[in-house]
């Protein structure tokens, strides 16, 4: 399948620092790729050079052939980058079907009509019942399902999830993880997440990310098991260059 988005020798530095070093890769529609990495790998960087709050020294980002390196953030939007964070930042004064709403009219799909999209949306990650109430007083995981929501709102095709799953007890992430593996059929998703278990179950493909650089990427159970991930996360010393 055509890939959604296609990142080419993406490069970030902070002065003498490189952050994000010449990472390449695709993501295309009905699969998840999975980031792992250590804490400091770039991992958060690479989403913000992604959706266009940062921008790179080098290389490109191409969402549906097109180059998007220089677009701001809110076009870049409108052409369909959603983002989560780990902690949700809803507009706590507005109710849960406004919070999407918004999003819905500033985005770029008008194939449906705002309103009944909106509720579209807050039946896929399973909050429309509780639209009318007040999303400054929703518990974690319904805060976590309005992050999502608010993600996917602008006309999303590329859903980028930066540990959305954090915080969140061992019953809630496996709802989590049912509500992403439902996303992933209309959408590219890119979800960057410690909680292995997670990613393992909704990742197709896991990529990691060590010193800015990719160290390794392929399908989650070869990933996991191999030799430079074992040293990476579990200090266990192997030859690291024969693995390469
Ligand atoms: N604006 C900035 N100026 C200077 N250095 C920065 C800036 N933003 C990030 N960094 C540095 O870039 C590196 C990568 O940070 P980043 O937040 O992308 O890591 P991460 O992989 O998301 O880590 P974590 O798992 O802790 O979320 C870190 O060393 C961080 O200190
Ligand atoms: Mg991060």
């Amino acid at each position: 399948m055509k890939p959604v988005l296609a990142v080419e020798r993406l490069e970030k530095r902070y002065g003498v620092k490189t952050v994000v070093d010449q990472v390449s890769f695709t993501a295309a529609a009905g699969e998840c790729l999975g980031i792992i990495g250590p804490n400091g790998a770039g991992k958060t960087t690479l989403f913000n050079l992604l959706d266009g709050c940062v921008a790179p020294n080098a290389g490109r980002v191409m969402l549906d052939d097109v180059d998007i390196t220089h677009l701001p953030q809110y076009r870049r939007a409108r052409r369909g980058i959603g983002r989560a964070f780990q902690i949700p930042r809803p507009f706590a004064g507005l109710t849960v079907f406004e919070n999407v709403l918004a999003g819905v009219v500033h985005g770029a799909d008008r194939s449906t009509a705002p309103q009944r999209r909106a509720i579209e949306i807050l039946e896929a990650v399973g909050l429309a019942h509780k639209r009318d109430l007040l999303a400054g007083g929703l518990p974690l995981l319904d805060r976590k399902r309005l992050e999502l929501a608010k993600a996917m709102s602008v006309g999303t095709r590329l859903l980028l999830l930066d540990e959305v799953a954090g915080g969140l007890t061992e019953h809630e992430v496996h709802q989590l993880v049912d509500i992403v593996n439902a996303l992933k059929r209309d959408h590219a998703v890119i979800w960057i997440e410690h909680i292995a278990h997670a990613l393992m179950a909704a990742a197709d493909r896991i990529m990691v990310l060590h010193f800015g650089a990719k160290l390794v990427e392929g399908p989650p159970a070869d990933v996991m098991a191999s030799a430079i991930v074992q040293e990476v996360y579990l200090g266990i010393s192997v030859d690291v260059a024969a693995d390469r």
